[in-house]
């Protein structure tokens, strides 16, 4: 007997990936050489030592303000966290001003998290309302990868929405005419012009615009590092991960990861129809200029030949052109009437 199930392309990732008992990151470890990937804070310390240095820089331009919060959103194994308090440590006029938070939506991560950073006097936040109404920094790794998308193909100028189809235990993708035009009321302005192919996250939208919102009112900027690209037209980007290798995103639902490339042309346009300026740069620009292969030369210092190759390895893997330099990009998002560009330098 056929049993069938019609249900968007975002509930689909959304079920894969975040439903209560079943979902992939709401139970599995994703993180690391055993599991499914490695993101930047797990290849090399100097990853978190850069962005902190970054993060008091920030706070000096903000004239030092006493009371600041630093809010990680989608923290997964809590490693950036953990290691932004370690450095922030060695500041001590700007440690003593930070109220530390993790936005975390897995039940199950949230417990290692807590575990890894027992005793530092974090807080964990489902609700935005819950923070302290102080100037903020909201960061967030591989973040944005993470929420579900939806995908609209154009065929003969008539739009189509990706549906996903359950026939007899198999996903199958389908076509469903869709009035492309509401959804350009959600976001605010025409994102599909001149598009023929559009992938877009209206749960992400949402929540950018919480927070754009926050900033505007409270303070303070928003810093993203993620996969992606600038200044293309928009194409299929959705991904599905296990054991480090590609695989096919509707076979074993929930137990592999899902994600899509960041369009940062879009995101800084959306920043700015929320009232922020966004500027962007590459991972490994932003690394260097705020210079991890100085760091990378003291840390080597006295180490071994084996430990040397092994911190310049990592470091070339974050910032290689051919490696995660490129393809990763950061997006800082602050109030139009401040301007803050280290480390955007190009
Ligand atoms: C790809 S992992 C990245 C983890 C970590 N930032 C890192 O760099 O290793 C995505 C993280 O975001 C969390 N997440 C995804 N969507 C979320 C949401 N809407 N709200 C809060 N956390 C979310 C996931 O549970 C996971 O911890």
């Amino acid at each position: 007997m056929n049993q069938k199930k019609l249900i968007t392309l975002d509930s689909f990732i959304d079920e894969a990936l975040y439903h209560k008992r079943t979902g992939y990151y709401m139970k599995k470890y994703p993180f690391g050489k055993k599991g499914d990937f490695i993101t930047a804070p797990g290849i090399s310390i100097l990853f978190s030592e850069m962005i902190t240095i970054w993060i008091v820089l920030y706070w000096e331009s903000l004239g030092k303000p006493k009371k600041f919060n630093i809010v990680e959103l989608g923290s997964g194994d809590g490693e950036l966290m953990l290691n932004m308090i370690k450095t922030s440590k060695n500041f001590p006029n700007f440690f003593k001003n930070l109220n530390f938070y993790i936005f975390e939506k897995s039940n199950y991560l949230k417990e290692i998290q807590k575990k890894k950073l027992k005793g530092f006097g974090l807080n964990w936040i489902s609700n935005l309302n819950n923070l302290k109404k102080n100037k903020t920094l909201f960061i967030g790794n591989e973040f944005l990868d993470a929420f579900p998308i939806k995908q609209f193909i154009k065929k003969d100028n008539i739009w189509y929405e990706k549906y996903v189809e359950k026939v007899n235990n198999k996903y199958l993708l389908r076509d469903i005419k869709v009035n492309i035009k509401k959804y350009s009321k959600i976001v605010g302005f025409n994102f599909f012009n001149q598009e023929k192919f559009v992938e877009i996250s209206l749960n992400q939208i949402t929540f950018l615009k919480k927070i754009s919102v926050f900033i505007k009112k409270r303070g303070g900027g928003i810093l993203f590092i993620d996969y992606g690209f600038l200044n293309k037209k928009m194409f299929n980007s959705l991904q599905s991960v296990s054991k480090h290798k590609k695989r096919n995103f509707l076979l074993n639902k929930g137990k592999q990861d899902i994600t899509h490339l960041i369009n940062f042309s879009f995101l800084k346009k959306y920043f700015y129809h929320c009232g922020l300026n966004a500027i962007i740069t590459t991972q490994g620009n932003f690394l260097k200029n705020m210079g991890i292969m100085e760091r990378a030369e003291i840390m080597s210092k006295n180490k071994s030949f084996l430990a040397k190759s092994d911190i310049f390895f990592r470091v070339k893997r974050l910032t290689d052109i051919k490696q995660m330099g490129d393809l990763f990009k950061v997006i800082f998002a602050t109030q139009k009437k401040h301007e803050f560009k280290k480390g955007f330098d190009v």
